[in-house]
């Protein structure tokens, strides 16, 4: 008896030593010094990218990360999402594209590091920063403050998002891909505005606190927290530039978590694109001072698929001009001339993180940093004059370093990186109709109206209220669409003015159930007024309003106050001679959300009626159910649905939500859309906006189908809900391929290579252009002189049929009498 017990003892010993042993086989030990991240005992440059999960699909998900590894990035960073994991109090939504713990395994079956952001308040332009709306029912609550409620959810969702993942073993210690935790976001920027300064300042403590107790085994960081940071923590710089931020604790890496590469688009704005030189320059700027780990935000940026993805205002494409674009397809020349940087930077890696470091100033603007390591040494010579050239001076040797540029040496002789000089490819996608089978004449639409009817008249409604409500509480952001009805007498026919003043982001105005009025924010404004002319008749009239929300404010200073929805109003009708019906303390009745939303019309289930047989449906009907039928584009390339046509809606396909459309909105003229230079600082906002497209063309007219959302050789189904009137007759579906690209070769003895590599198969049709003297154009289109025959003929002869091919720029090839050392080839994939 007492042997087979001490059998079993050892037994188990010998056991909790092997588990032990294959643990600490397995698992990363994070640790952090002044310079650098300390990666199982060596400092690490770390080079990570922002994928978040739900922007994309599973099924994408090892496509992206591996991208991002060829890319040359170390890490993935994601937010957590929290209204989508708890959309309702303790229900919980772990599957699809909120499978964290799958995203988690993708990464680590990468060979990538992860960085988990868990906040739980993220930003991001994303429904209410995050935050679940239904925290506002609880009693007590103030959102991102010292008290009791919201900590307690706060600390609720982050201990089940750390327990889910370290069941997983997901963390470093556990021998999985996680090295770093965030909590909460950009506190430190709205703390100076919040009156209760004590309150926000135990808050943010608790934050850590609560953090270091979930016992993750990686260190926490906080972004933006400058102004009051918990002694334990990390606090991290988020810009388009972080080179001159430092942490003001002298033991702690410098560590950028957001490195923004474009920008997010609004209904009303055009597209942002921040140039390749640009980050580059940023990044390089950021290693030469001393960086240790920086992230692009966004590396692919995606797709808000879904009512509550998407901040307020923001499109459905979050495509966020990132070096993988929305589709997923590479982007370059961003993609290549980062990946290019990622790999001198990580040749020099240990001499940076080791290394003595000097910096010398030529005067105002130019730097040269030298870091040295037992005898070797690497160089960086920064020039941050937006207009002119500079030359400096290391060991004897003179360099010209371009405007608004970073040279990098890693021997501190030869320069082998520019950040003005590209060498990546520049590749033109091209949206094409793909087969008969998707040209809009070929899809069949049928129609359903959407079912007003009952809210004209007497329908009870939820409930009644003698006030005008606030929409997300009343809604508890369930719907994007929130109806106020009701009645009052008024003796004969006569005209009036009704006016209607609310909080975003679109109302409608029914009078005795006649569509009256309608309006939208102007320039995603919050606060705007209805006014239209109505016609009230003899007796009993109804008034019945549809107010409805674009996604709920995402960021500053309580944010979570701000109110959507006709709350308080006033409601009035004034007629001619100034007299006025107020009927903003009437008997209202309410009801969240629209008939075909209760009933899920875009499941299209059997035994709906869909009318139009007859090849007949209605056009500019506002508040109407369509539905059409269409073969998926055969191949691999990304699908998109072409909206135009359409006024704005929800869109599905085979009862997948593609996000919210609003083709008919035309974006704005604004400074920047006539003029881009990458020299000179990048903004977003205010004056000095450069690099702007798309202005005075429709915000969004294509919507991302994901792959897996279609079924090959089988009917797909889309259905659309139109609720202001459009055309679904010009509706189509499009493929997204890669079509002309062209790249430039400076120097002699390059390797100039040409792809169409986003894709299996797909290769060079024909070499367009070979010259030494495009003045004009843009790839796909370059007009030059110059021409070099003999280039032309060895890219001509290396790269037709092939998917890739790389020739080597040689003295052969210069056109006589041509001024530009610069040849460019241009090619069609
Ligand atoms: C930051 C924020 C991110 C995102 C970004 C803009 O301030 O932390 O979540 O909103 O701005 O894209």
């Amino acid at each position: 008896m007492a042997t087979t017990t001490m059998a079993r003892a050892s037994l188990a010993l010998v056991l909790l030593l092997i588990t032990a042993a294959v643990g600490a086989a397995n698992c990363t030990t994070v640790a952090y010094n002044d310079r650098a991240l300390v990666i199982d005992g060596q400092r690490r440059i770390v080079l990570s990218g922002s994928i978040h999960y739900p922007r994309s699909t599973p099924e994408m998900w090892p496509d992206l990360i591996k991208k991002a590894k060829e890319g040359g990035l170390d890490a993935i960073e994601t937010y957590v999402f929290w209204n989508g994991h708890e959309p309702r109090p303790r229900q919980y939504n772990f599957a699809g594209n909120y499978d964290i713990v799958r995203f988690f395994k993708e990464i680590q079956n990468a060979g990538m590091y992860a960085i988990l952001r868990i906040g739980p308040y993220i930003c991001g332009e994303w429904n209410y920063g995050g935050l679940p709306a239904w925290l506002r029912d609880i009693p007590g609550m103030q959102f991102r403050m010292h008290n009791q409620p919201f900590e307690h959810e706060m600390e609720t969702f982050t201990t089940l998002i750390v327990n889910k993942l370290k069941d997983a073993n997901m963390f470093a210690g556990q021998g999985g891909p996680i090295i770093l935790s965030q909590i909460e976001n950009e506190y430190g920027n709205i703390m100076a505005n919040l009156t209760d300064a004590q309150s926000a300042s135990e808050y943010i403590h608790w934050c850590a606190a609560m953090a270091n107790k979930q016992n993750v085994g990686v260190p926490w960081i906080m972004c933006q927290q400058d102004a009051d940071v918990p002694p334990n923590v990390i606090n991290t710089c988020n810009g388009f530039y972080c080179h001159d931020w430092f942490p003001k604790r002298t033991d702690i890496p410098k560590i950028w978590t957001e490195n923004w590469t474009g920008w997010f688009k609004a209904w009303d704005k055009p597209d942002f694109h921040r140039s390749a030189q640009d980050i580059a320059f940023a990044v390089a700027m950021f290693f030469q001072k001393r960086g240790s780990l920086q992230n692009y935000y966004m590396y692919h940026g995606g797709t808000n698929f879904g009512r509550t993805a998407g901040g307020p205002y923001i499109t459905t494409s979050y495509d966020y001009d990132a070096p993988l674009d929305e589709y997923g397809n590479i982007r370059e020349p961003k993609y290549g001339h980062l990946k290019d940087l990622h790999a001198v930077l990580k040749s020099m890696e240990k001499i940076l993180v080791h290394g003595d470091f000097s910096d010398i100033n030529y005067g105002r603007n130019v730097t040269v940093t030298k870091y040295t390591l037992d005898g070797s040494s690497v160089c960086f010579i920064s020039n941050q004059f937006d207009d002119r050239d500079a030359n400096a001076t290391i060991d004897g040797t003179t360099h010209v370093v371009p405007a608004w540029s970073v040279s990098v040496l890693p021997d501190c002789k030869a320069v082998a990186y520019n950040t003005a000089k590209i060498k990546a490819q520049t590749s033109v996608m091209v949206k094409k109709p793909n087969t008969v089978e998707q040209e809009p004449e070929n899809l069949k639409w049928s129609w359903m109206p959407e079912h007003l009817k009952p809210f004209m008249t007497d329908e009870k409604g939820s409930f009644r209220k003698n006030e005008l409500l606030e929409q997300i509480t009343t809604s508890t952001d369930q719907s994007d669409y929130l109806w106020y009805r009701t009645s009052f007498e008024h003796k004969g026919e006569a005209k009036y003015k009704l006016s209607v003043n609310t909080t975003g982001h679109q109302i409608y105005a029914f009078v005795n159930g006649k569509l009256a009025g309608r309006q939208h924010s102007p320039n995603g404004a919050f606060i705007f007024q209805l006014e239209s002319p109505v016609k009230l008749h003899d007796g009993k009239n109804y008034l019945s309003l549809l107010s409805a929300t674009m996604g709920l404010k995402n960021y500053g200073a309580l944010f979570e106050l701000m109110p959507a929805g006709i709350v308080g109003g006033p409601v009035k009708l004034v007629d001619n001679n100034g007299s006025t019906i107020d009927l903003s303390n009437s008997s209202w009745s309410y009801k969240a959300g629209l008939a075909g939303e209760h009933r899920q019309i875009h499941l299209d289930k059997p035994g709906y009626k869909w009318h139009g047989d007859n090849g007949t449906i209605p056009i500019n009907r506002a508040f109407t159910w369509y539905k059409a039928t269409f073969q998926a584009p055969a191949g691999e390339e990304a699908v998109v649905a072409d909206l135009m046509g359409l006024n704005k809606g929800v869109a599905w396909v085979n009862g997948n939500n593609l996000g919210r459309y609003w083709p008919s909105y035309v974006a704005a003229e604004m400074g920047g859309c006539h003029h881009c230079d990458y020299r000179g600082a990048f903004k977003a906002e205010g004056d000095g906006l450069k690099c702007l497209t798309g202005c005075n063309e429709p915000a969004q007219r294509f919507y991302h189908v994901p792959r897996v959302f279609l079924r090959a050789g089988e009917p797909n189904t889309v259905v659309l809900f139109e609720e202001a009137g459009g055309d679904p007759s010009r509706v189509g579906f499009h493929t997204v391929a890669v079509g002309p690209v062209c790249v430039e070769a400076a120097e002699k003895g390059d390797n100039v290579t040409l792809s169409c590599g986003q894709h299996k198969g797909r290769t060079i049709s024909s070499v367009d252009l070979a010259s030494y003297g495009v003045t004009r154009g843009q790839c796909g289109a370059y007009q030059g002189g110059c021409e070099s025959k003999a280039a032309y003929e060895a890219f001509a002869e290396a790269c037709v049929g092939k998917e890739s091919c790389t020739v080597q720029h040689t003295d052969a090839f210069s056109g006589a009498g041509c001024q530009s050392g610069v040849l460019t080839v241009q090619a069609t994939c």
